[in-house]
């Protein structure tokens, strides 16, 4: 069942979200080589816990860390730790934080000092994806209006989108109905209502779609080794127009 929001409810998703957006601005300003991606966690979970909210991940099905750190071929839920950044990595910033109950969820992929054009592309496009998927997120539609945009753009583009994982209803729980897959048909699934909560989320690999997870029950990685992107908005489907994008940077 798809739990659809209240005005009252979309606004705390909205609240945990400004915090998710809140720190990967931190994230993003602080990052630099010779760190490591515990230190961006520690940031991750002092900036939530500043801003008023409690860090989504930690404890979630056991995963131990605030952030989701996902370098180069991973590409998602890759877990803090002593590994240190190095100029010409590409790293996902995933964060989710809770205010009052609700949840916030979005990612960004960014580059660590200066990379080739063409992993710069691979950002590019997997950015431009989930726009294309938001542009699709109006009501009236269907959901997989949304999956169908984002595998269109992605395939253009000579990558390819990861089946494996998918976007989600989002709001007293990280992960509610529906799933948000980022490949399909469209004229597909429930038609899109004002009061839906969505992260959108598309990860697109430079290769293959394949992925595996590694012993540590988390870390995805690309069965081909090809670099991976990930990004992520939580939004709100609205009575008309356009989405309201609550992890946007205001
Ligand atoms: N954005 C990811 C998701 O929606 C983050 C989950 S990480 C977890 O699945 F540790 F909380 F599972
Ligand atoms: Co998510």
């Amino acid at each position: 069942m798809i739990i659809l929001k209240t005005l009252e409810e979309i606004e705390l998703i909205s609240r945990a979200s400004q915090i998710v957006a809140e720190c990967q601005k931190i994230l993003i300003r602080e990052l630099k080589p010779g760190m490591t991606t515990l230190d961006l966690d520690v940031l991750t979970e002092t900036c939530i816990r500043d801003l008023g909210g409690i860090p989504a991940f930690k404890g979630y099905r056991n995963y131990p860390k605030s952030l989701c750190a996902s370098l180069n071929n991973e590409v998602v839920h890759g877990i803090p730790s002593r590994r240190v950044l190095k100029d010409g990595d590409i790293i996902g910033l995933d964060v989710g934080a809770i205010v009052e109950g609700f949840y916030g969820d979005g990612a960004v992929t960014v580059s660590v000092g200066e990379v080739q054009p063409s992993i710069r592309k691979l950002i590019q496009v997997t950015h431009e994806a989930l726009s294309k998927g938001l542009e699709q997120a109006v009501v009236g539609k269907r959901l997989s209006d949304i999956s169908a945009a984002i595998q269109a753009h992605v395939e253009q583009h000579g990558f390819s989108v990861v089946r494996d994982f998918v976007g989600h209803g989002i709001g007293r729980q990280l992960h509610e109905e529906p799933q948000v897959p980022n490949y399909g048909k469209p004229g597909q699934g429930p038609r899109l209502k004002p009061g839906m909560a969505l992260a959108i989320e598309p990860m697109v690999n430079m290769g293959g779609a394949g992925v595996k997870v590694l012993d540590d029950g988390w870390t995805a990685v690309t069965s081909d080794g090809s670099l991976s992107a990930h990004f992520e908005h939580t939004i709100a489907i609205e009575p008309a127009g356009p989405p309201r994008i609550l992890t946007a940077c205001n």
